[in-house]
């Protein structure tokens, strides 16, 4: 079993977006997902719930607690981990240590990049991402394909040593489909295969 952590510090940067979209890509793929909240607020439980029946299968694991980290039916292959926000090093730790790759979602703002910067110097002092036994993948998030902001993040990550993964634009149907339970890997029409493209770099970086 792999585990896939969606996290940063920074509220509203769009972990739950991440981990739920990552979620349908990966189980329109044929694995066998679940979806462990580990954020109080439990949005990502929330949106299981909307979720249609016939809709590809996710399983729901909450991880809000920390004695159910971890906690996983046998048959799942893959879990991934929606992240608190103003989490505690210590939090982060006992995440982390359960996860294989943590997708650190970012938005192109000077703010939102200070703040991650700083949760990223504090996870990568812990021994699991030293040993290199867990990957770190920053993605842009609520982007504007050609902007300076964009530009200019794109410049600032990859001379700090930490390039983007990937670059999701900043589109209204994020938030509609959620609100239904779904995400762009559930609507299989050509309006949202620009959507999905711009995923697929982190799908192989995860190993899909
Ligand atoms: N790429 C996107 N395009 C448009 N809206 C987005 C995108 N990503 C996220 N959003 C919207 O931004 C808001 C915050 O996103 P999300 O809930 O995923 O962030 P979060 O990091 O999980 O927040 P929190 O820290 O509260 O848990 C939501 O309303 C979501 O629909
Ligand atoms: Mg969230």
């Amino acid at each position: 079993m792999r585990t896939i952590l969606v996290a940063n510090r920074k509220g509203g940067c769009g972990k739950t977006t991440v981990a739920t979209t990552l979620a349908t890509a990966l189980s329109a793929q044929g694995h066998a997902v679940a979806l462990a909240d580990a954020d109080r607020q439990k949005s990502s439980l929330r949106w299981l719930a909307l979720r249609p029946k016939d809709a590809a299968k996710i399983t729901g694991l909450n991880w809000t607690k920390d004695k159910n980290l971890g906690d996983s039916p046998k048959r799942i292959d893959t879990v991934i981990v929606d992240g608190p926000g103003a989490m505690t090093t210590a939090h982060a730790e006992a995440l982390i240590r359960e996860a294989d790759e943590i997708v650190v979602p970012l938005q192109p703002s000077v703010f939102d990049t200070e703040s991650t910067e700083r949760f990223l110097d504090k996870i990568e002092t812990l021994k699991k991402i030293r040993k290199g036994k867990a990957t770190i993948h920053v993605i842009a998030n609520r982007i504007r394909l050609k902007s300076r902001a964009l530009a200019a993040l794109e410049a600032h990550m990859a001379e700090t040593g930490r390039p983007l993964m990937a670059r999701i634009s900043d589109r209204l149907a994020y938030s509609t489909l959620a609100g239904e339970g779904l995400s762009v890997f559930d609507k299989a029409t050509a309006e949202f295969t620009a959507y999905r493209n711009q995923w697929h770099p982190l799908l192989l970086a995860v190993g899909e």
